[in-house]
């Protein structure tokens, strides 16, 4: 198998750089775009073989080292109780937003194997497809990214009622983040059960806040998690699988997010990868970081910017290259499997 992507998460020497693309299975990719032609975007996440069609893609495409799962970060939300749609234009709708006592205690904590079955069917059928191929990573949103989606009730700029809840009703803001925590955590943990050889959680949002409220507020829970997950690997005697924690908009918090006990750390490119390795101390491994629209350059101008972020990556302990957020859709395919087999040759050691 190639195994390459596991052996950097956990700082071992590797033949190449790996890579793997943050929202690899998507849009830009006309493969895609024909499996959902035929279905929406929530049933394609709720119909296994299919959400395991489109995971397998970029493998074959573009060569990537590691396979995401195919699902959002919204599934767990409407597993808890409530109800999602995702619109075309406007993104995901959450409905009624949670601003109040009685909208937080009629969430629930799901039993995973339960509700959320098929995400769990998905890694099931993904573990034998890819037969080893490359390892399969899951995910979860962090608590509070997926926080921000239920108290706003979708998308948001300024994330206003999320911060006025958290000023202003610090309680009922932590009641709802003890029902997350505790739903992520148990959603993790079967989703490792079923399969997934890394976990990656995304707290999209995190930068958002002063460092002091991103500690309280935020990477607490995150610690939580992980704290929680490796106690209980160590209770079932497992092979620790690595958990990678990305926050976008890094580069005020990286003294935080250091510790937050994740084995990988996702960057963004607003930072130099070498200025950030040394925030993050010389045993950091990181995940990262060009800018996703430097994919719309010409293609010698991507690879002078592969061979900067190779050699800045260098101090690092382990570097698994990806770009510092998502793919976006305009996104030309060609420069995509230009980038992966450009960080392949370029890291040949
Ligand atoms: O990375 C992958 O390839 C795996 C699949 C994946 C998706 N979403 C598929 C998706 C992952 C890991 C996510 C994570 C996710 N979802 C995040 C965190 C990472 C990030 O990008 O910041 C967030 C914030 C969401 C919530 C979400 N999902 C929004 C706001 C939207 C609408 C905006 C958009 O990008 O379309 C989605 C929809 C979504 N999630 C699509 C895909 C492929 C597009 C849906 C479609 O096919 O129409």
């Amino acid at each position: 198998m190639n195994d390459t992507f596991l052996k950097a998460c956990r700082g071992e020497k590797t033949d190449f750089t790996p890579i793997w693309i943050m929202r690899q299975a998507g849009r830009y990719l006309p493969e895609y775009q024909k499996v959902r032609g035929k279905v929406d975007f929530l049933t394609l996440c709720k119909t296994p073989e299919l959400a395991a069609e489109v995971t397998i893609q970029p493998i074959d495409i573009l060569k990537v080292d590691a396979a995401i799962l195919f699902s959002d970060i919204l599934i767990p939300v409407e597993a808890m109780g409530m109800p999602l749609e995702f619109h075309e234009k406007k993104g995901p709708v959450l409905a009624p937003a949670i601003r109040d006592e009685n909208t937080v205690k009629k969430l629930s904590v799901p039993d995973p194997e339960d509700k959320m079955r098929f995400v769990m069917d998905t890694i099931r059928i993904l573990r034998k497809e890819l037969a080893d191929r490359v390892p399969l990573i899951g995910f979860s949103g962090a608590p509070f990214t997926t926080a921000t989606y239920m108290i706003e009730g979708g998308t948001s700029k300024t994330f206003l009622n999320t911060k006025r809840m958290i000023f202003q009703s610090p309680e009922l803001y932590s009641a709802l983040m003890d029902k997350i925590t505790s739903t992520i955590t148990e959603y993790l943990k079967a989703q490792i059960n079923a399969g997934a050889q890394a976990v990656q959680l995304f707290d999209t949002w995190g930068g958002i806040f002063s460092p002091q409220d991103f500690k309280a507020y935020a990477l607490s829970y995150v610690k939580k998690i992980i704290h929680d997950i490796r106690k209980w690997q160590k209770a079932e005697k497992s092979e620790p699988v690595p958990i990678i924690y990305f926050v976008g908009e890094t580069a005020g918090l990286l003294e935080e997010i250091k510790e937050s006990g994740a084995d990988v750390h996702g960057v963004d490119w607003r930072i130099n990868l070498d200025d950030a390795i040394r925030r993050l101390g010389n045993n950091a491994v990181v995940q990262g970081n060009l800018d996703p629209i430097a994919l719309f350059l010409p293609q010698n101008k991507i690879e002078e910017r592969v061979k900067d972020i190779l050699s800045r990556a260098a101090s690092a302990k382990g570097h698994i290259f990806n770009l510092g957020h998502g793919v976006v859709p305009e996104t030309q395919p060609d420069n995509v499997i230009a980038l992966v087999e450009m960080v392949h040759r370029h890291s040949k050691r």
